[in-house]
């Protein structure tokens, strides 16, 4: 059985007191909420601080990148010993923004899940398609490749310690969500190679989150997919009540 986890992408958003006053909102809504794992990920300055705040409820807390070094002359890297020092238990790797807007390829990406395996931090690896492969019908070539350059030379030991979050990059803060059949249809597509490359029993193991554009309003039919067990969530992840909403459709 896998447990759903829903996960909140705040991206480069809120103040420190928009942040605490988000997570303050937050813990009284999902205070009750068993079997759904459920994680905020702030920027870098408010990690500490939400880390503080959440202590003690079922609110975990991750980061939204790191470097994949150790240590050392990186001026303006933050590393995953940091992330794991001020109490995170999650890094969000190869996000599409991280991919598409700096550049990050996925060899790059596979250190960072090797450097954060290696501290003690679970990856949530995103992978997605752009629109122009969609259309090109790239889509599964597309994503095969990510998973296996991100994923090389992960043992099974480290890879139920991984996340997957497939986000369509066309769905992406666009309002334009991939159709439950869709989006089942990369999930199983990922689920499959797992079984390939691991074996089924770890495949089953494994939580692949949808992200792009979920909702309230969707996130259900979404999360009733066979092989979709939970959420990335951006925009709806900035408002409590929304978000919370979304976490109550994965239980
Ligand atoms: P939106 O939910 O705003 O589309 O963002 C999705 C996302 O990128 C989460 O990582």
């Amino acid at each position: 059985m896998r447990i759903p986890f829903v996960a909140g992408n705040w991206k480069m958003n809120t103040s420190r007191a928009e942040a605490e006053q988000l997570v303050k909102a937050l813990i009284p809504l999902v205070a009750g909420v068993r079997d759904v794992h459920i994680a905020v990920c702030p920027p870098f300055p408010y990690l500490s601080h939400v880390v503080e705040t959440v202590r003690g409820s079922v609110i975990k807390v991750g980061a939204q990148n790191m470097h994949f070094e150790k240590k050392g002359a990186f001026t303006g890297e933050v590393s995953g010993e940091m992330l794991k020092d001020i109490g995170c238990m999650y890094v969000i790797l190869g996000h599409s923004e991280r991919r598409h807007i700096f550049g990050e390829k996925d060899t790059t990406i596979n250190k960072k899940v090797h450097q954060a395996l290696e501290v003690g931090l679970k990856p949530i690896l995103c992978v997605g398609e752009l629109l122009e492969e969609r259309e090109a019908g790239k889509t599964e070539e597309v994503v095969e490749n990510q998973i296996r350059e991100s994923l090389a030379n992960i043992s099974p030991d480290q890879m139920v310690q991984i996340t997957i979050a497939y986000e369509p990059v066309w769905a992406i803060g666009t309002g334009k969500t991939a159709t439950p059949e869709q989006a089942q249809e990369v999930h199983r597509l990922i689920r499959d190679w797992l079984q390939v490359h691991y074996d089924d029993g770890l495949a089953q193991q494994i939580c692949i989150q949808y992200g792009g554009s979920v909702k309230p309003e969707n996130a259900k039919t979404l999360m009733d997919q066979p092989d979709i067990d939970g959420a990335l969530v951006g925009g709806a992840s900035l408002k409590a009540d929304s978000f919370a909403s979304i976490v109550k459709a994965a239980i």
